[in-house]
């Protein structure tokens, strides 16, 4: 891979990846369903926080998901094998280097991994290649200018900030979200549909409070906090602060608000 990968691929960011898809399941998968006998590529599927949801929701399709690290493929594999699931098959492979035919899937999925890449369009042509005419992609991404909440906290953004910047810096774009339709378009995608999906939480839902605000939006921003303070982009000062501004936000009066992007494309049948 040429790009870091700026969340790196501890332990603790496969629990916030597992925490992140708990919490966010119906907000990103309810409409997402393959036909029985379709396959479908999940390009990235990391430790397989999707990929379980995925191979539910679509019993009769067969899913290949694949991913850079072997280790993070080793581990999607274990999870999915727990759940009694038959449906998957996994490899370890780059997006950039696929080893499948033109033309292999009817469907692919892609979830959180465009916002790492420092050529998401070239990536995205890539997929287009495997798909069938008439197939389709569905993307996810966040994007982290999208989080707003209550009390404000000029510290909380700075901290922000941080992740946007060694994100960038790594090759990455963690403003990505605001982008899938023109992304989308530049590889040539037809039928290209996106809409916004956005995470509301007050504490009347104190799950959601745990899951994303605490355990998976301030656990991403703190696991920068090395990395920022070593490249010199805040003081530990205010990045504590941010930190401990995010984590009020969780509290009974506090309110959080993110916006995550979910397009659907087509490779267009031409003739
Ligand atoms: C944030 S994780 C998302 C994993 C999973 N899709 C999810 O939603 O939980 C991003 C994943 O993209 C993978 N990745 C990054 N660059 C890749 C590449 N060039 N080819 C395949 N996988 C890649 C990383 O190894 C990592 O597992």
């Amino acid at each position: 891979m040429n790009d870091a990968y700026v969340h790196g691929y501890d332990s603790r960011e496969s629990v916030r990846l597992q925490d992140q898809a708990g919490t966010l399941v119906d907000l990103l998968h309810s409409d997402t369903s393959y036909p029985a006998g379709s396959i479908v590529l999940e390009a990235g599927c990391g430790v397989g926080a999707q990929t379980v949801t995925l191979a539910r929701n679509s019993p009769g399709a067969r899913i290949l998901s694949v991913d850079l690290s072997a280790d993070s493929v080793a581990e999607a594999r274990r999870r999915v094998d727990a759940t009694g699931l038959t449906n998957v098959q996994f490899r370890q492979a780059d997006i950039f280097a696929l080893p499948f035919a033109p033309e292999s899937f009817d469907h692919v999925f892609v979830c959180f991994v465009l916002e790492h890449l420092s050529r998401p369009v070239e990536a995205l042509a890539i997929l287009k290649r495997l798909l069938k005419p008439g197939g389709t992609i569905t993307v996810i991404e966040g994007d982290h200018g999208s989080a707003y909440f209550h009390p404000d906290s000029d510290a909380a953004h700075e901290a922000i900030r941080c992740q946007v910047e060694l994100q960038r810096a790594a090759g990455g774009n963690a403003l990505i979200g605001r982008q899938l339709y023109p992304l989308l378009v530049g590889a040539g995608f037809g039928a290209i549909r996106v809409s916004p999906r956005m995470v509301y939480v007050d504490s009347s839902r104190p799950e959601i409070v745990d899951g994303f605000t605490r355990k998976t939006f301030t656990a991403m921003i703190e696991g920068v906090r090395d990395s920022a303070l070593a490249a010199g982009m805040v003081t530990a000062e205010v990045f504590d602060a941010g930190i401990r501004a995010l984590y009020r936000t969780a509290e009974a009066d506090g309110v959080f608000c993110y916006t995550f992007f979910k397009a659907l494309g087509e490779k267009v049948r031409h003739g």
